[in-house]
């Protein structure tokens, strides 16, 4: 298969700046920067919310989880300028700020069949794994009166089969996630369900 953007590279970042994060405020101001899409901005919260609340239930260090926050919050943040350069931007910013290299990683193999960079990390893998889910139940969740309240992973799943529903979202890209994870989907549209940030 194609790769639409390939990034041609298997390093990330240094090792020697392993533990070197920028705080939630400075990547807020690097987000508002760089997105101007109000959606986009608040996929990547999304996304960093669960990517948080994950690595709190594996009671992850709080250095681990700001990492893990990190790592969702700016996934994205090149994709509403620079869409064809989509994580090539951001990868070589973080890169200039001598950012932790497992955060650049993650952020680079968030989409193996468009970047051709395999999820390894743990971080890797949930966040290729939240990232699609995450916008498929808010979607969901804004066409049900009830929003999230009542939402079960069977409403989920009947979307999912529904091709027509939120067609933009890869289900392949769903399945491969979570089999990587070793995470079956119940479990991962539950945590979602469970912790997503609400607008
Ligand atoms: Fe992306
Ligand atoms: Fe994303």
């Amino acid at each position: 298969m194609e790769l639409t953007h390939p990034l041609n590279r298997t390093e990330f970042g240094s090792p020697d700046n392993l533990g070197n994060l920028m705080s939630e405020h400075q990547a807020m101001d690097l987000l508002r920067d760089w997105v101007k899409n109000e959606k986009l901005l608040f996929h990547m919260q999304q996304v960093g919310h669960l990517l948080k609340k994950f690595a709190e239930s594996k009671a992850l260090e709080q250095e681990e989880r700001h990492m893990w926050h990190l790592s969702g919050l700016l996934h994205d943040a090149d994709w509403d300028q620079w869409p064809d350069e989509h994580c090539k931007k951001i990868i070589e910013e973080l890169e200039a700020r001598n950012q932790d290299p497992r955060m650049i990683k993650a952020i680079a193999s968030h989409g193996p069949r468009y970047f051709g960079v395999d999820p390894v990390s743990e971080l890797d893998k949930m966040l290729y794994a939240f990232d699609e889910l995450s916008g498929f139940v808010h979607a969901y969740s804004l066409m049900r009166p009830q929003g999230y309240d009542g939402m079960e992973i069977k409403g989920v799943k009947k979307r999912l089969k529904d091709k027509s529903f939120a067609a933009q979202v890869s289900r392949d890209d769903i399945s491969d996630a979570s089999q990587r994870a070793g995470i079956p989907v119940e479990d991962l549209i539950q945590f979602v369900i469970d912790n997503q940030l609400r607008a």
